[in-house]
């Protein structure tokens, strides 16, 4: 079969530059899971998977899926998707890409007139990047069936829980949970690497073998407020200060440990005043390692060197955990796929561990599952500076095709 992988990508990258407008910050590209910006990207997505050929519906979580039938109809499924939310000042390739490849992916079938033995799923999922509310990879949770009970009461930064959201969204919270995929053979997920590594080996492409497990947790340190001018220093609690050393400990114990990272990304300080001694701050914790038992054992030292810091300060410290992914193994079979698909595009074969999440990891669960990395540049990403190349692009769509049709369900 002769494909147009080189239209395809130059269609993909017009897409991904225009879909940039879906944002809820102008001048910047800030998507977050079911606001208006995420909404209309939502039933843009919609409309060009139907212009594709396909049936498309934005289902009960604020997931868009959209189903191009095989030769015979109600075949199995290999699903291909991504995420469409963004993470604030983001980059436009992180998730859009690999979701709207797999419209780019059915084209290349439907302009051939071409039915596979199997159907192809396109999703575009919700939630991946956990921004706005305190879950993460909700829409891919809710596909494989496993959304947490507690999901719907997170709330985000102005109070709305994830529930309300959605309902205002256009969703069903009830009906979330029954949202699970049937009929899955198996899952793709193409993303750029997020990493520096394939531009180093000077390689397109990579076949992930594994994707690092994370724990993500919410610290509240607890002080007392006073006026900065009268206290003196020794009969201070401020939270910041305790917070402060708290994070240098997080640093501290993540060096101590190749492949381990740790990162506090959102710290807030009340009542946020000059002339205030902090009573309260709050932080982010985000732990990741590709082997669970290091992880897990990190958390748990992180845990006891903030508890000593908040005795010996005289403050509390209250760790509530918001979200945890063990690691994921690629399935071989997906694997070896995109392993044959690289070699039959004469390109080498290389496999590498993702640092970062992905809905693949969830997806996990449902069925067989796989991804594709493409090269980033600079490894820059959640930045808006990241860039992939249209050369590097029609690579990616036409491996992702050629596994499309050599898939057996
Ligand atoms: C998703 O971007 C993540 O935080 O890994
Ligand atoms: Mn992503
Ligand atoms: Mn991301």
């Amino acid at each position: 079969m002769e494909f147009d992988a080189a239209g395809a990508a130059r269609r993909l990258m017009t897409r991904l530059d225009d879909f940039c407008a879906f944002t809820d910050e102008p001048g910047k590209l800030t998507r977050l899971y079911l606001s208006p910006s995420y909404r209309a990207a939502c039933e843009a997505f919609a409309r060009l998977a139907e212009a594709a050929g396909m049936s498309a519906r934005i289902d009960a979580i604020g997931n868009v899926r959209a189903r191009y039938e095989g030769a015979a109809p109600h075949a199995p499924a290999l699903m291909i998707g991504s995420h469409i939310d963004t993470v604030r000042d983001a980059g436009r390739y992180d998730g859009n890409l690999g979701a709207l490849a797999g419209i780019a992916v059915v084209e290349q079938f439907r302009q051939r007139g071409v039915r596979l033995d199997h159907a192809i799923e396109v999703v575009a999922f919700g939630d991946e990047e956990g921004v706005r509310f305190s879950t993460a990879m909700t829409g891919s949770r809710a596909l494989s069936g496993s959304l947490s009970a507690s999901a719907m009461e997170s709330r985000d930064r102005d109070g709305v829980t994830l529930a309300q959201a959605l309902t205002a969204f256009g969703g069903d919270p009830e009906r979330a949970y029954s949202c699970r995929a049937r009929d899955v053979a198996a899952f793709v997920e193409l993303h750029i690497e997020q990493g520096p590594v394939l531009e180093a080996k000077g390689l397109a492409l990579g076949v992930v073998e594994a994707i690092n497990g994370a724990t993500r947790l919410l610290v509240t340190v607890e002080g007392l407020a006073g006026h900065a001018g009268c206290v003196p220093m020794e009969l201070r609690r401020d939270a910041v200060a305790a917070a402060a050393e708290m994070i240098l400990a997080v640093e501290e114990r993540a060096r101590a440990e190749v492949d381990l990272v740790a990162t506090v990304g959102r710290l807030e300080v009340e009542p946020g005043a000059i002339n205030v001694i902090p009573g309260l701050a709050r932080f982010s914790l985000d732990v990741r390692s590709p082997r669970d038992e290091w992880r897990r054992r990190a958390v748990s030292d992180i845990h006891a060197a903030c508890i000593a810091i908040a005795a010996r300060r005289k403050v509390a410290a209250v760790f509530l955990p918001v979200h945890e992914a063990p690691a994921y193994a690629c399935d071989l079979r997906v694997v070896a796929g995109l392993d044959r698909a690289l070699a039959g595009l004469g390109q080498p074969a290389f496999r590498l561990p993702s640092g970062a999440g992905h809905d693949t990891m969830v997806m996990g669960g449902l069925a067989p599952s796989g991804m594709l990395f493409v090269r980033c540049a600079g490894g820059i990403s959640h930045n808006p500076a990241e860039a992939i190349t249209g050369e590097d692009c029609e690579l990616a769509v036409a491996a992702m095709t050629r596994f499309a049709a050599e898939f057996r369900a």
